[in-house]
């Protein structure tokens, strides 16, 4: 080897070394940023006068603790832990896979519910979030601006407080001669000049993880109600003299703690005006976004309108160009572009394109409507697909049935399901046409392109094409009546 192809070889040696130690560097840095979050949600939540767990209540039909986990999903967390206690297994089946669980067997304070996360987050390096299962309004832009607010201090503790008209309740945030955050002091720990303070805290902190450890062995239970607070541990880094900070939320509402039913219609408001505004800015037309109710998971599409009086719950997908409302009620379904439903009632269904449902339909669960589908007035459907142009205009009960499409069921038709003991299946194939006031009484089958004559009570399967007539034959007694009257 010549020598200059070694000194190659040893720039590329230098080379090479520099960018390990850079990526070294880069590595350690990302481990330094480490971010993890612990949902305090193992209370019972007695001002509730409840028999649901506090955190399970919900707020816009999904419950509190699930809105806080969510918000924390779309940060970019290493790890959420949830602590669980009152209710510890429904949280669970509710939160599923979306965090991690700790037990706090006896609930002795937000700061010794802290503690039970110790084992899974105690010897890690990083920052912690803490956030109460029950301030379901905190959004991740607040949570990440108190998160990098942390970081550009340099602090061991930020606390995310807010300033409250009426701080009733809440612990108020006690400054020094320097406007430091020196100590947060309960409401019932309070004096009353401490209470006449209107910074609160929100109950979200960020911590510099080994320090909060750290110093919530030293939390002392001596307080009006004899808990162990999180909040003290502020005082207590405080007093080490490390860097504890406050971030104000310009927006106290977001800060709103549930600890009542009160309260709990206020967060609803809240959150209502907050889901419905989303909605106008993605290009739906609430007429009356007062009267409007529309769940936190709910999707719909552009032009669509919704009228007053209607509320659309759970996980419903609405499409484009619609018209909901006024006064319907939209569970769990799917509604295809350009269709209305109007006065109506929809319960875990689907519904396709261009039909009309209503007013005052009721499609109970496992309903399933084609496209251009008539749903009129006065008629109920449960169970039951009707393929794409099918029309049932008033006064029906469709329940257990198969019904093709282009077929035309008449005013008062009855699929008669039920014998009192078992229910049976209707099948109407396509192109068939029902006249009015008929009993399909099932199991029965009506063939391709058959006609059921009006009024008849069809017991037997009719074939394709075929006229199905039960009834009895008209009688005309002459003069008759004249005996009559
Ligand atoms: C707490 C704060 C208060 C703050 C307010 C904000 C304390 C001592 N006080 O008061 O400063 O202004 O939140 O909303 O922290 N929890 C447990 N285990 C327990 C106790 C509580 O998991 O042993 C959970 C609860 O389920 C709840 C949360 O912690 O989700 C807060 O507890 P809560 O009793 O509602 O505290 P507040 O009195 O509202
Ligand atoms: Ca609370």
């Amino acid at each position: 080897m010549d020598l200059s192809s070694l000194e190659t070889l040893k720039n590329h040696l230098i080379y090479y070394i520099v960018i390990r130690e850079y990526e070294q560097k880069l590595e350690d840095s990302k481990i330094m940023t480490n971010i993890f979050a612990v949902i305090l949600a193992a209370g019972q939540g007695t001002r509730m006068k409840s028999k649901l767990y506090k955190v399970l209540h919900p707020v816009c039909g999904k419950p509190m603790v699930e809105h806080v986990v969510e918000n924390i999903q779309t940060l970019d967390v290493n790890r959420i832990v949830t602590v669980v206690g009152h209710g510890a297994e429904k949280v669970k089946e509710q939160l599923g896979e979306k965090s991690e669980y700790v037990l706090q067997e006896e609930q002795l304070g937000t700061a010794h519910a802290v503690i039970q996360a110790e084992n899974i987050l105690g010897a890690l390096e990083g920052t912690t979030l803490v956030v109460c299962g029950d301030t379901p309004l905190i959004q991740p832009e607040t949570m990440k601006a108190l998160f990098e607010h942390h970081q550009a201090q340099n602090a061991k503790a930020t606390i995310l407080t807010a300033v409250a008209e009426n701080p009733t309740g809440y612990g108020r945030v006690l400054r020094d001669a320097n406007s430091q955050v020196a100590q947060i002091v309960e409401q019932k720990d309070a004096t009353e000049e401490q209470q006449l303070v209107k910074e609160i805290n929100t109950g979200t902190y960020c911590f510099d993880n080994k320090a909060l450890f750290e110093a919530l062995k030293l939390v002392k239970n001596e307080n009006a109600q004899g808990e162990y607070y999180l909040p003290d541990v502020i005082e207590i880094l405080q007093k080490q003299g490390e860097i504890v900070s406050a971030y104000i939320c310009d927006n106290f509402d977001e800060t709103l703690g549930v600890n009542d039913r009160v309260a709990l219609a206020q967060a609803e408001e809240l959150m209502r005006a907050r889901i419905n505004e989303k909605h106008m800015r993605n290009g739906v037309s609430i007429i009356n976004p007062l009267s409007t109710h529309i769940s936190a998971d709910a999707q719909i599409g552009r032009d669509t309108v919704i009228k007053p009086g209607t509320i659309i719950e759970g996980k419903t997908i609405i499409g484009e160009d619609c018209i909901i409302g006024p006064n319907s009620n939209i569970v769990n379904s799917r509604i295809g572009d350009r269709t209305t439903v109007q006065n109506s009632v929809v319960t875990d269904s689907s519904i396709g394109e261009d039909t009309a449902v209503g007013p005052f339909a009721h499609l109970r669960p496992d309903s399933q409507l084609g496209n251009h589908v008539k749903i009129g007035n006065f008629v109920e459907v449960k169970k039951s697909t009707l393929g794409d142009d099918t029309k049932v205009s008033h006064l029906s009960y469709i329940g257990d049935a198969e019904v093709g499409s282009n077929v035309n069921i008449g005013c008062g038709s009855i699929t008669v399901n039920y014998d009192g003991k078992n229910k049976f299946k209707t099948v109407i194939e396509d192109n068939v046409f029902v006249g009015c006031n008929s009993n399909l009484v099932a199991p029965v089958k009506l063939g391709a392109g058959s006609f059921i004559a009006a009024g008849s009570t069809i017991t037997k399967e009719v074939p394709e094409d075929a006229l199905g007539i039960a009834r009895s034959r008209q009688e005309n007694k002459i003069d008759y009546a004249k005996k009559l009257k």
